[in-house]
């Protein structure tokens, strides 16, 4: 047998691996998902004229809408979902948030270069601003949504539920977004969930956001 067999024979072998465990992930998200939309209904949308917090968030199976909902409940403060339509569930979702993430990091321009629907948050002290953590960094929804609006005297909580791992430079340029579009204050809090399949569920999920992110408050 030639090297040129054993080295097709490697390759072939590394990409049924990568599919394997890219369906497993898929599969694992997708019921995630489906379980935790059931979880903390928002109690009632909160009247945004008089609210003085805002939740602004993105998510695609579900865990930081978790967070952001149970917030949103406890703050009595209004919760704006950012709606992306290039990461549904499923492995053709996964793909493109993996590229997603890949593509904005090697650019990093590129992060906040795509338009994003514009939300009016200037009445708001307080913003909490929710992502999961992507190759590293908050998805490329959140710095886009940063890129596109002002903080003006804004506190502004960044919020991450991530499985293992970020780069603790992503948020400091993050800050630095934040706080040159005005912001007067910037924080950062996260949930550490596990690498599946060992993940937290959700209850530890939400008693972790009562002890170490509403607490301080
Ligand atoms: C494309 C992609 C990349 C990810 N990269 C990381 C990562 O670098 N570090 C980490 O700890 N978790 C990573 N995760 C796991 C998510 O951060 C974690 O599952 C998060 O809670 C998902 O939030 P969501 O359910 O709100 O979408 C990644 C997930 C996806 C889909």
């Amino acid at each position: 047998m030639t090297f040129g067999y054993w080295l097709l024979a490697l390759l072939c072998l590394a990409l049924l691996i990568l599919s394997v465990v890219l369906t497993s992930v898929s599969v694992v998200e997708r019921t995630q998902a489906r379980s935790l939309a059931a979880l903390e209904p928002l109690i009632a949308q909160a009247d945004a004229a008089s609210a003085r917090s805002a939740v602004v968030y993105f998510s695609r199976s579900g865990n930081t809408a978790l967070a952001a909902r149970y917030l949103a409940n406890r703050l009595q403060a209004p919760a704006f979902r950012l709606q992306e339509q290039q990461y549904p569930l499923g492995l053709p979702g996964l793909a493109s948030a993996l590229k997603g993430a890949h593509v904005g990091k090697a650019v990093e321009q590129a992060l906040g270069q795509r338009s994003q629907q514009a939300l009016d948050i200037s009445g708001f002290d307080t913003l909490y601003l929710g992502s999961p953590i992507w190759l590293y960094s908050p998805a490329p929804p959140l710095w886009q949504f940063v890129d596109n609006h002002r903080f003006d005297g804004q506190r502004i909580v960044l919020f991450n539920t991530y499985n293992s791992h970020f780069d603790a430079r992503y948020i400091t340029e993050l800050r630095r977004r934040v706080m040159a579009r005005g912001a007067r204050s910037f924080e950062h809090v996260t949930v550490l969930r596990g690498r599946m399949p060992r993940q937290i569920g959700a209850p530890a999920m939400l008693a972790t956001i009562e002890e170490r992110w509403l607490e301080r408050d």
